[in-house]
């Protein structure tokens, strides 16, 4: 059977990136790394998919005129590869509504909350300023609401009374390092079911 195949976005660090790469690596992701595509030039990533023969892409937001064109040169980026799945891996830029529709229920995000709390930026700091007792991560398909769509996998990690935010962060990067990959796996093995707002994993 042909292996199925997933585009990563990723604007920075990388490090969920790094994650699934290493996971596809060993055998635990039965798929292979299409391409990495990032709108930032200076993206770490670039280097990991360098390391590993990655094709990478940079589609700069800087070079078109407004976003409806960037969005056009994105999908166009992201359909040479024609992958199955779209992995949001720390893409920082808000995505519109007609890439989203073009991916719908085969695009992935991660977030460093446990959503439906702390959506959008610092989501971390807005948990300790909150004063929740757990923190934590989540795996979701992405929808045209921000950090809104269905959740696939959530795990959570204890908020510490002498935490701040790069401690936080850290702890719950952990987790998001496993949850990733478990969810690109899930998908590649055809275990989700998507039923409205509710994802089911088949045993
Ligand atoms: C991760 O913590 C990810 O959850 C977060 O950015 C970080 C990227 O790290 N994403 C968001 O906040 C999206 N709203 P990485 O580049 O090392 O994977």
């Amino acid at each position: 059977m042909k292996k199925g195949r997933y585009v990563v976005l990723a604007s920075g660090r990388g490090s969920n990136f790094q994650a699934i790469l290493d996971r596809t690596r060993d055998g635990y992701i039965p798929a292979e790394c299409a391409a990495l595509i990032t709108d930032n030039p200076g993206a770490k990533a670039i280097f990991r998919a360098q390391d590993a023969g990655v094709p990478v892409d940079v589609v700069d937001y800087r070079a078109y005129p407004d976003k409806t064109r960037y969005e056009k040169a994105l999908i166009t980026a992201i359909s040479r590869y024609s992958p199955d799945l779209v992995i949001l891996a720390g893409y920082m830029r808000l995505l519109g509504d007609r890439i989203v529709d073009e991916f719908s229920g085969r695009m992935m995000n991660i977030h460093p909350s446990l959503l439906p709390a702390f959506p959008g930026l610092h989501a971390q700091r807005q948990a300790l300023e909150y004063g929740t007792k757990v923190a934590g991560c989540t795996v979701h398909f992405v929808t045209k609401d921000m950090d809104a769509g269905p959740v696939i996998i959530q795990r959570t990690v204890p908020v510490l009374d002498d935490d701040d935010e790069d401690s936080l962060a850290e702890r719950i990067l952990t987790e998001e390092h496993q949850a990733f990959p478990e969810s690109v796996r899930l998908f590649f093995e055809g275990r989700i079911r998507l039923s409205g707002r509710k994802v089911r994993i088949l045993s």
